[in-house]
């Protein structure tokens, strides 16, 4: 499916590259502004899509990103990290997102979900303790800062399973109207714990040398390709680099980037750091430098034919368009700027610069309010004490399913 281009392009040439139609796999979108993946948690607890979230996504549509990538959705319950997070794991799934998917269509985007299996982080927390933490190894690690608790070494069964629930959930997806998927192998989350030196110390076939460290990525890939048809949209955010001792490096990311595109990949969305490492002294601070996924990104989109989206504080446009022209990547990633204003696309595309809302605030609210369902500081005050919807004017006629 093609979507034809509906944004006005304004007279500033400067960003036009922004403007420009994204190939992905066989679909193509509009621009080359992506929403990237961002846990508001507007679902409920029973895992299922609500109308606040399609009116999330829908509003990020409607103010002109080219693509809509949700927050990670976990393929199935022992994978799922947050009380409020979605799960891809049943047919019961399909209306709810059936609904959501046709919302953003509706507004012009290609629609992607974001699949997760949290791995060690799953939730809840408060009771760590009670049932199996799925990683690659029983390697203790700091859950929050005063506590460190110890997962358990996931068996052959469980990967088996856990391959075949990523690809029934992808599967689900396609079914529910979706463009694509975007796998995330990163955040130190079950994928890119078996990526990971540290966290992966199997002497079987899913551990030992990089052969046997990214199976579990390519076998799940391999999978969410045999399960859905050549035309859905198959992405990987991966871990760049974990930056720490003895971790997963840029070097193996640019390895195992050929060997994504030969199994099937159509994008990558790279990603420096994990939960884990972005707390250390050396990380501290990372996520508010301006382009900090830049280099990594560049690289990425040197070692492979495939389209890049890059994301990481670029929320000047001048920046935004300046990382597609300097970058070689092929898309430009905004999460917060998009929660701060989702018409972010429209006032680029229409020189309205001064008009945007920026993202901004020293200790994000975002990341605070996220458990209960995210609220941005930058918002109008009408629409924090609302609470979830995103902006001001949005249209209730909008929704109606
Ligand atoms: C509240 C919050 C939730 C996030 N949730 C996700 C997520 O579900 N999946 C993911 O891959 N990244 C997630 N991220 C990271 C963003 O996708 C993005 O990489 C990061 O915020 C940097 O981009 P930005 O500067 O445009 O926000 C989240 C970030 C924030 C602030
Ligand atoms: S809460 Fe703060 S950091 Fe988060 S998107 Fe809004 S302005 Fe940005």
């Amino acid at each position: 499916m093609t979507l034809v281009p509906d944004l006005p392009q304004g007279n500033d040439t400067a960003f036009t590259a922004l403007f420009t139609p994204l190939k992905l796999g066989h679909r193509t979108a509009r621009n080359r502004i992506v929403h990237a993946p961002m846990s508001v948690c507007y679902g409920d607890a029973d895992g299922n899509v609500t109308r606040p979230q399609i009116e999330h996504y829908a509003r990020r549509a409607q103010g002109g990103a080219g693509t809509v990538i949700t927050e990670n959705f976990a393929v199935n319950a022992s994978g799922r990290q947050m009380r409020l997070q979605n799960l891809v794991d049943g047919e019961q799934r399909l209306p709810g997102l059936r609904r959501l998917a046709d919302e953003v269509h509706r507004h012009g985007a290609l629609a992607m979900v974001q699949l997760v299996h949290a791995g060690r982080y799953a939730g809840p927390w408060d009771v760590y303790d009670s049932r199996r933490r799925l990683a690659p190894s029983a390697v203790p690690f700091p859950l929050t800062s005063d506590r460190t608790v110890t997962p358990q070494e996931i068996t052959p069964e469980e990967i088996e399973e856990t391959i075949t629930a990523f690809g029934q959930a992808a599967h689900l997806c396609e079914r529910a109207g979706f463009d694509g998927v975007d796998l995330h192998a990163g955040q130190g989350f079950l994928i890119s714990g078996f990526l990971s030196p540290r966290t992966n110390r199997r002497t079987d076939e899913w551990g030992g040398g990089f052969d046997g460290r990214v199976r579990f990525l390519l076998e799940v890939l391999r999978e969410v390709r045999r399960r859905t048809g050549p035309d859905f949209v198959v992405g990987v955010h991966l871990m760049t680099d974990e930056r720490v001792e003895g971790g997963w490096t840029l070097d193996n990311a640019l390895r195992l980037a050929p060997l994504l595109e030969a199994a099937g990949a159509d994008f990558l969305f790279g990603v420096p750091t994990s939960f884990e490492t972005m707390r250390l002294p050396a990380n501290s601070g990372l996520m508010d430098r301006h382009g900090y996924a830049l280099t990594d990104n560049s690289a990425l989109a040197r070692a492979t034919s495939l389209p890049v989206m890059v994301g990481g504080r670029l929320g000047d446009p001048h920046a935004a368009a300046r990382a597609l022209e300097d970058h070689h990547v092929s898309a430009i990633a905004l999460a917060r700027p998009l929660f701060t204003d989702p018409d972010w696309p429209r006032k680029v595309s229409d020189g309205a610069l001064d008009a945007i809302r920026g993202c901004s605030c020293a200790t994000a609210r975002c990341l605070r309010t996220q458990l209960t369902g995210a609220v941005c500081e930058g918002w109008p005050a009408e629409t924090i004490e609302r609470g979830y919807l995103g902006y001001d004017d949005h249209d209730d006629e909008r929704v109606r399913s």
